[in-house]
Formats: structure tokens, sequence, C-alpha cells
């Protein structure tokens, strides 16, 4: 039944490689993201629109996206591949190479299973220490950026995807975060335009009770769970557990990363996005469906941390290839 079928966002491209410090080849960026399509997946963080002073490891996501406009990536389903862009001029990147490559790509306006179809992600915070840190503005000028960005990639077409960082903890502010602030902003971001709301546990420190009492409040201020994705991190172990609460709120959406990739810069400690292995594992375990090839998963997780030099972050990997 439709209720059984979860909907994984693969963000290790992403979210997952932007704060290695070592710079990662383009085909190897290539190479993770036509792996990764193989699998089932149906979305995919491609990379990120953001200040190459600030983020490097993101720089030649324009080459990326030209590969994905290729149209050369095999996949068994139709995939959209999300772009990260914080203001207008990495928006305007993005829009120079769609506008280069007329009918080589799908939108909402125009959808074609054919075709890659592309997003574009906005990420504000939900406290005022992480947005400058992270975007070097304050929450409301934030917003006021992203409703530019927004109505922009609305007049392309394009889906567009909204973050909320550090809603259950903050590495500056500590738990102390408003449910309602991060409410609020939701509210902002969907009447702005966004089609979904990404709420992001940055830091980890999300916990089953507090998971919970967060999607009280967003389904209190009138938010419905189809336009809600959770993005756990796993830096305490309870991304799993997080996603257990969020699935009994309804919430079918989820972001993760294969082979437990990623960090944040701007988010001292935190360690990967819970793992795509584990995630599909645990939803299978439930009888839920992702459509993801576990076995292909934890191949590919083995690979890419071999390939940047990290441990495989992946139990359920390791377990699955018997390593
Ligand atoms: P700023 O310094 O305030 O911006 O940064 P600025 O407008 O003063 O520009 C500074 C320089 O950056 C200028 O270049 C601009 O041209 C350039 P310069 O004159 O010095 O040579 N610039 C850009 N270049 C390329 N693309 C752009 C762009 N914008 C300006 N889009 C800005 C503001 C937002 C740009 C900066 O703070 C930035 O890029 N931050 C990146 C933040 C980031 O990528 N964070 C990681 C992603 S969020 C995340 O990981 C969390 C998430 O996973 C969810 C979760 O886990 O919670 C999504
Ligand atoms: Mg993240």
């Amino acid at each position: 039944s439709s209720d059984s079928r979860v909907r994984i966002v693969e963000v290790g491209p992403r979210d997952g490689l932007q704060n290695e410090k070592k710079a990662i080849s383009l085909a190897t960026k290539i190479e993770l993201i036509e792996r990764l399509a193989k699998t089932g997946l149906t979305t995919i963080e491609a990379g990120s629109f953001v200040a190459p002073k600030w983020v490097p490891q993101m720089a030649n996501s324009s080459e990326i996206m030209e590969h994905i406009l290729q149209q050369k990536i095999e996949a068994p389903v139709p995939i959209t591949y999300s772009f990260l862009a914080p203001n207008t001029k990495g928006f305007q990147s993005a829009e120079a190479l769609l506008k280069q490559n007329p009918g080589r790509f799908a939108t909402l306006l125009e959808p074609d299973v054919k075709k890659p179809a592309v997003e574009v992600a906005v990420f504000a915070a939900a406290t005022e220490s992480f947005s400058q840190k992270n975007l070097n503005c304050d929450i409301k000028t934030s917003l006021d950026r992203f409703k530019a960005v927004i109505q922009d990639s609305k007049a392309l077409g394009l889906r567009v995807r909204a973050y909320i960082s550090v809603v259950l903890g903050c590495p500056f502010e500590g738990f102390d975060v408003d449910p309602h602030k991060v409410a609020e902003i939701a509210t902002d971001l969907l009447e702005s335009g966004a089609d979904e709301i990404s709420l992001g546990d940055t830091t980890g420190m999300g916990t089953a009770p507090r998971t919970s009492a967060l999607l009280k409040c967003m389904s209190a201020a009138g938010i419905r769970t189809e336009d809600i994705a959770m993005h756990f991190h796993d830096t305490y172990g309870q991304a799993l557990v997080n996603t257990a609460v969020s699935l009994e709120h309804g919430i079918r959406t989820f972001d993760s990363s294969v082979g437990g990739l990623g960090g944040c810069p701007y988010s001292p400690g935190a360690t990967g996005n819970v793992a795509t292995e584990n995630m599909v594992y645990f939803m299978e375990s439930l009888g839920m469906e992702t459509g993801v090839d576990l076995d292909a998963m934890a191949d590919i997780g083995a690979w890419i941390t071999q390939e940047i030099g990290k441990p495989n972050d992946s139990s359920v990997g390791k377990a699955v290839l018997g390593a």
C-alpha cells in the first residue's frame, strides 16, 4: 500500500562529501552518482552552488549538473537530482546550465519520466547563531533570500526542497531550540512556495521524545506530514530511533547518506548522516518499501568510503558484506 512506501533521499554526494578536506575528483563524484542511480533511489542530492571559499569540495557542482543533463546516467526509475542554492547567485549558476540545456530535464510543469528531474534546495537554520555561521546572515534575511530563490525556481518549473538545520540541537545553543520557531520558519518557507521541508538534526542531538514533540508542534501549526522529510545525523546513534518515531507520526520521506558519509562544516563534531544501508535495512524490517537494493547500496558504501579513505560507517553495510 502507499502507506508502506517510503522515499529515501540520498544525500551522500552532497552532505556526505561537502566536508571532506581532501579534494575528491569529479570522476569519483560522478561514479558515485551513477552507481547510486542504479539502486532504485528516486532522489539524489548531487551538489551545491555555494561559495567555494566556504565549501571548496562542492566547487565542481556545475560539472556534475552538466553530466546529469547529458542524460547518460542509467537508472531503473525516474530520478530527481537536487542541488543546494543559498542565494540568487547560486541559483543563477544552476539556471544558466539549465537554460543551456533546454529539453534535457524534467520539471514539475513538464514532467517526463525519461528525463532527469532537477530540484533546488534552500537551507535555513532554526537558531540565529547557526544561521550566522552557516549563511552569514540572520534568519529573517535568509528567508527573504530564499523567497527570491524559490520564486525563480518555480518560474523554471523546478521543485523546491527547503531545509531547516539544527531543529533538535544546535552546536552553539545546545538543546535550546524552540520547536515553535521551527514551525514558524517551515510555514514561511511553504508560503514562499517550497514543496517540501526537510527537518535537519544537524548535530544528531535529537532524541525520541524531542523528535515526537517537534512533529506534534509541526502538526499543531497545520503543516502536513506529506510536506515533511526528516534528515537525521547519527552522531549519538539515535537516528533510527528518531526515524521510528517519525514513521509513527506519518512521515514517509527520510534523508540518508551511503556509507554514513558526512558531517557539517559549521557543526563541530557532527558525524555523518544516518547510513542509507541502515535506513533501508530498518525499513525492510518493518515491512516498508523503499525500492532500494540493499546489497547494491552496501557495495557502494564500501567502495566510496575506501575511495576517500574513510572507515565504512554503516554497520548494516559491513554486516551485509561480511566485513
Ligand atoms: P557571504 O560571505 O555572506 O556572501 O556568504 P557574499 O555575498 O558576501 O559573497 C562572498 C563571496 O562568495 C563572493 O565572492 C561571492 O561572489 C561569493 P568574492 O567576491 O569574495 O570572490 N558567493 C558565491 N559563490 C558561488 N556560489 C554562491 C555564492 N554566493 C556568494 N552561491 C553564502 C553567503 C551563503 C554564499 C555563504 O555563507 C555560503 O556559501 N555558505 C555555504 C554554506 C553551506 O554550504 N553549508 C553547508 C550546507 S547546509 C548543511 O549541510 C545542512 C543540511 O545538510 C541539513 C542539516 O544537516 O541540518 C542541509
Ligand atoms: Mg546534513
